[in-house]
């Protein structure tokens, strides 16, 4: 690794963290060229890559596949990868197994849960047996269902007082960093302040430790509409699209291929050929 993975001395020297999604080779080549400190594959590649309308349906070994790919395209950034639904639910057996084979099989880092209360428990597990662990609280996609829907959570003093205090619990845990996902930003600013270790916001506002955004609403690439605290850097739908109409259209009035693209054969083997 040729960057630093310190990251708590990041927060300490008030560097910000950029970190991005990558889910295959091309966007974790990337997204390491740009210079991104940490690569999250994110279980979000269930929506923006395989078109499902949640995360819920990703598998491990869905991660396991997307991580290799994303590891080979990016061998010295920090990969996280994300565990997918139930699989660091049921036990802690389960938990660790789950967690290795996307350390050992896949090359990830770290691995990501969702989640404070019963989680909390599974964090201390993985982190006292070597796993690092990053924790994520707020809007929780794997848990959409029970959070009433992709909402900005946190919003009462109650609801606040509880993030907070989940967050006080993953960092004793162990979790090495926070991922705080869609809360008012006078919360984030709170937590990242009693927190020692950084926390990194996604619709969170400017106070946290670092960013992280989906690769695939950065560049708009494939979605559609995307959420209001994502920033779109670029449009490769656009150029894209522009491509392959303009591909469709030159394949269909015979001006693609040109004389450039195309072999020949030697005047003397074309006799031959053809007696
Ligand atoms: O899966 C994902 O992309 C994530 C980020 C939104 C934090 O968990
Ligand atoms: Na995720």
């Amino acid at each position: 690794m040729k960057k630093t993975t310190d990251f708590l001395a990041m927060k300490e020297n008030g560097e910000k963290i950029a970190m991005l999604t990558a889910y295959d080779y091309p966007s974790a080549k990337l997204a390491e060229e740009a210079g991104m400190d940490m690569i999250l594959v994110g279980d979000s590649l269930g929506m923006v890559v395989l078109g499902y309308d949640s995360t819920v349906p990703v598998t491990l070994d869905d991660m396991i596949h997307h991580t290799k790919a994303v590891k080979r395209g990016a061998k010295d950034t920090f990969i996280v990868a994300d565990m997918p639904f139930m699989t660091y639910h049921l036990n802690r057996e389960e938990t660790i197994k789950s967690a290795a084979a996307l350390m050992q099989q896949a090359g990830a880092h770290a691995v990501k849960v969702e989640g404070g209360d019963h989680v909390i428990d599974m964090i201390h597990y993985m982190t006292s047996s070597g796993i690092p662990v990053v924790a994520h609280l707020g809007l929780t996609p794997q848990t959409a269902g029970v959070l009433g829907g992709y909402k900005v959570q946190g919003k009462t003093a109650d609801a606040a007082e509880k993030l907070l205090n989940d967050a006080l619990k993953c960092e004793q845990a162990g979790a090495f960093a926070l991922v705080l996902e869609c809360i008012p930003k006078q919360l984030a600013q709170k937590i990242a302040a009693a927190l020692k270790i950084p926390v990194i916001g996604i619709g969170a506002g400017l106070e946290t430790d670092g960013q992280v955004l989906v690769f695939h609403d950065v560049v708009t690439f494939g979605v559609e509409r995307v959420p209001k605290f994502v920033k779109q850097y670029a449009n490769i739908n656009e150029s894209i699209l522009n491509g392959l109409q303009q591909y469709v259209k030159e394949v269909k009035d015979c001006a693609f291929p040109e004389e450039r693209h195309t072999f020949t054969m030697k005047q003397e083997e074309l006799a031959a050929l053809y007696g």
